[in-house]
């Protein structure tokens, strides 16, 4: 099992995420998943889509009134109502990241899975001109914090019969390139932190994995990307069927691997839904 987790590692293997997978609607059904990063791109679009296959959804983030309209969202579609915890996790410490924990303990008496979203990512620079306080903020967002969370949250997930956890990498993790600094710095480490992390679980009940999004409409891509066709990338909508799989009973067992969530949609095609019409996915 070691080997195979160290094997699967930074391969496209999709773990066993096959092109006609399709999850059954109670696929989350009394779970409970904690998403960071759930009030805007990827990390709302997961907090809807877990609530609509039946979680109860914690949605985390640091602007208030972005929470609140996702939880306004979640609830007018008539989904599980949802629980918000407003957390800048550039300020969070570990005591506070423990308290939320027991809160989720004694409110809800259970955690199933957790989805590391939030990034944060300065501008794309030369590394001279990165501030001390720049790369330490990025750093501490991007791999401290998944670190204490799960630290915190790694006693209720261990009760659950399958649980999972979900870190969120970026192919600037494996691939480096110039002037993308402290955030790719960041993904690697957070990527090499999840395969450690799925060794170290591999005889409980905890599945550790990536997931790659790819290149998705949001506000990071626009900021990273500012002079590309934006609206050919798919809406974080369009590629959740890896979210849900890996969050799921469906991939209990699937562990240390590292999906790519774009190349599921580009190999099923089921993305005309999503796309504007005419437009291309950009591999
Ligand atoms: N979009 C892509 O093409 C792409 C490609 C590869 C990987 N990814 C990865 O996918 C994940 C989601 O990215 P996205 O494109 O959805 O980005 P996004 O639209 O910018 O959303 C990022 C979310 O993270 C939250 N966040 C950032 N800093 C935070 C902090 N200090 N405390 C709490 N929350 C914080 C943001 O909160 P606010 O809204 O309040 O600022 C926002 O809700 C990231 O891990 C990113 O690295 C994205």
């Amino acid at each position: 099992m070691l080997e195979h987790c160290e094997r699967d590692i930074n391969t496209d293997m999709q773990g066993g995420l096959n092109d006609g997978y399709q999850p059954s609607g109670d696929l989350l059904k009394d779970r409970v998943i904690l998403v960071t990063g759930a009030g805007d791109g990827i990390g709302r679009a997961a907090a809807v889509e877990y609530s609509k296959y039946g979680a109860t959804v914690l949605l985390t983030g640091r602007t208030k009134s972005k929470l609140e309209r996702v939880y306004d969202e979640i609830v007018g579609l008539g989904y599980v109502e949802p629980m918000i915890y407003v957390l800048d996790l550039a300020e969070v410490g570990e005591d506070e990241l423990m308290q939320i924990a027991l809160s989720i303990r004694k409110d809800l008496g259970r955690l199933d899975g957790v989805l590391h979203n939030a990034a944060d990512l300065d501008v794309l620079t030369p590394f001279e001109h990165i501030d001390q306080a720049s790369w330490e903020r990025t750093m501490r967002v991007n791999v401290t914090i998944p670190f204490l969370l799960t630290k915190a949250c790694i006693p209720l997930l261990r009760e659950q019969k399958s649980s999972s956890i979900v870190f969120t990498t970026d192919e600037c993790a494996n691939k480096p390139k110039g002037y993308w600094g402290a955030y790719a710095v960041s993904k690697a480490a957070v990527q090499n932190f999840a395969g450690m992390l799925a060794i170290e679980l591999q005889n409980t009940s905890v599945s550790v994995n990536c997931i790659d999004p790819g290149a998705t409409r949001t506000g990071m891509r626009l900021r990273t990307h500012p002079g590309s066709p934006i609206k050919s990338y798919p809406l974080p909508a369009a590629i959740m069927t890896a979210y849900l799989y890996l969050m799921g009973p469906d991939s209990a067992g699937v562990r240390g691997h590292v999906l790519q969530a774009a190349k599921w949609l580009e190999n099923t095609r089921d993305d005309r839904q999503y796309q504007i019409k005419g437009a291309t996915i950009i591999p």
